[in-house]
């Protein structure tokens, strides 16, 4: 696979990153994923940017018969693995992609993007769920709103993230949900979460519209 700026940053970093008291994210994500279960049970899960499994262990493992996670760094990949093979054995299956239009995703209930649009784009992560929209129950996403502040927080760890800024954008939840429309997704959900620094994360939750 090619190079890829996320393939630069160890887990270890982007964790310890991620739980800094300024960033305050790896928590939120963990209740915000707990929202997205609760709200959507399923039997097969997808994780879009899994990195080491924030939030796997708010699955019960004997509600699902697959949990698949889709991530571009093999070491993260290796991380969830060792981390959540004992819970969920063999329906844990971990895939080193890239996400984007070429990707088909087996068939899925539950598909969960979290902090990943900002890096694929907006452009191409439509275009994955349109190519994909018959194999999708439901697209539950979440994306940051900087307010000001940039897009990786300041902390201790903030030039490990450098390589970020050629492939990052923020997102603005109404281009997402006006390209997924027209992507024929349905906007069913849009909830607000606010973080310690300012910024804020937005979850939208899409249906495909059946044809
Ligand atoms: C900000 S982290 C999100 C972590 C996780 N979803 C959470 O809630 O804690 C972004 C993750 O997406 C992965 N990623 C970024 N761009 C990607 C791409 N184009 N294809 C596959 N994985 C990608 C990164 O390796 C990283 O693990």
């Amino acid at each position: 696979m090619e190079s890829h700026p996320w393939r630069e940053i160890s887990l270890e970093v982007y964790e310890a990153h991620m739980s800094d008291e300024a960033v305050g994210q790896l928590d939120r994500l963990s209740e915000i994923t707990a929202e997205q279960l609760q709200d959507h049970p399923s039997r097969s899960i997808g994780i879009l940017g899994v990195a080491g499994g924030n939030g796997l262990d708010l699955i019960d493992p004997d509600t699902v018969d697959c949990v698949r996670g889709y991530d571009v760094n093999p070491d993260y990949l290796a991380a969830c693995r060792l981390r959540y093979t004992d819970r969920f054995g063999a329906r844990l299956m971990l895939i080193e992609c890239s996400i984007d239009r070429a990707l088909v995703i087996d068939p899925t209930e539950l598909v969960i993007a979290n902090l990943i649009i900002e890096y694929v784009g907006v452009t191409e992560f439509v275009a994955f769920a349109q190519s994909n929209a018959e194999r999708i129950g439901v697209l539950s996403c979440v994306t940051q709103q900087n307010h000001g502040v940039g897009l990786v927080s300041a902390t201790g760890y903030s030039a490990a993230f450098a390589g970020l800024e050629s492939i990052a954008s923020e997102v603005d939840p109404d281009v997402l949900a006006s390209a997924m429309t027209a992507a024929r997704f349905a906007l069913v959900a849009t909830m607000e979460y606010p973080l310690p620094n300012g910024k804020v994360l937005t979850r939208q939750d899409f249906r495909p519209v059946p044809v």
